[in-house]
C-alpha cells in the first residue's frame, strides 16, 4: 500500500527554525527516515512540502484515485486555519493521522484549535521529528490490519 506524507508551511526551514521549539532534524532527514522504515515495510512513501495551501488541497483531492491508503499530514500553520484543508480530507475520506513536532497543547492559546484532531484516525504531537516515526509506526499497523 502507499503512504502519503504531506508537510504544511514553513517545514522546509526545519533544522534552522526555531530550533529550541522543533528541533535540529531537517525536513530531509524526517523524509528520508520515513520513507526506509515504510520501505523495510514493504509500502511505498511519497512525501510533499508545501508553503501553499491549495498545493497541499489539489494533493489531497488527487490521493482519492491514485492508490494511497492513509495520509501522515503535520498542517504546521493551516492546522488553526484551514477549513480547506479539512473538507479536503473529509471529500476523499482517506484514514489520516495528525502531526505535530511540537505539543500545540502546551503553546499559545491560537494553536489549541485544530480543524483536523476530530477527523483523524490520531493526533501524535510533542516529541519533536519522533513524531513522525510513531505516526507512521501507527500507520504501519493499521495497515498490517487490513
Ligand atoms: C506545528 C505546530 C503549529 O502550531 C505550527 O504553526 C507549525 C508546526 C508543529 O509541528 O509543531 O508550523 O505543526
Amino acid at each position: 500500500a502507499s503512504v502519503l506524507v504531506l508537510h504544511g508551511p514553513n517545514l522546509n526551514l526545519l533544522g534552522s527554525r526555531e530550533p529550541e521549539v522543533y528541533g535540529q532534524t531537517t525536513l530531509a532527514e524526517i523524509d528520508a527516515m520515513l520513507e526506509g522504515t515504510a520501505r523495510a515495510a514493504g509500502h511505498s512513501l511519497e512525501t510533499l512540502q508545501s508553503n501553499a495551501e491549495h498545493v497541499l488541497v489539489d494533493r489531497i483531492q488527487a490521493a482519492r484515485n491514485d492508490g494511497t491508503a492513509v495520509i501522515l499530514f503535520n498542517p504546521a500553520a493551516f492546522t488553526h486555519t484551514s477549513v480547506a484543508l479539512r473538507d479536503a480530507l473529509a471529500a476523499v475520506a482517506l484514514p489520516f493521522f495528525e502531526i505535530h513536532l511540537s505539543n500545540p497543547h502546551r503553546r499559545e492559546p491560537f494553536r489549541q484549535t485544530s480543524y483536523f484532531s476530530d477527523l483523524a484516525v490520531g493526533v501524535v504531537c510533542g516529541f519533536g521529528a519522533d513524531s513522525y516515526r510513531y505516526a507512521l509506526d501507527a500507520a504501519l499497523v493499521r495497515l498490517r490490519a487490513g
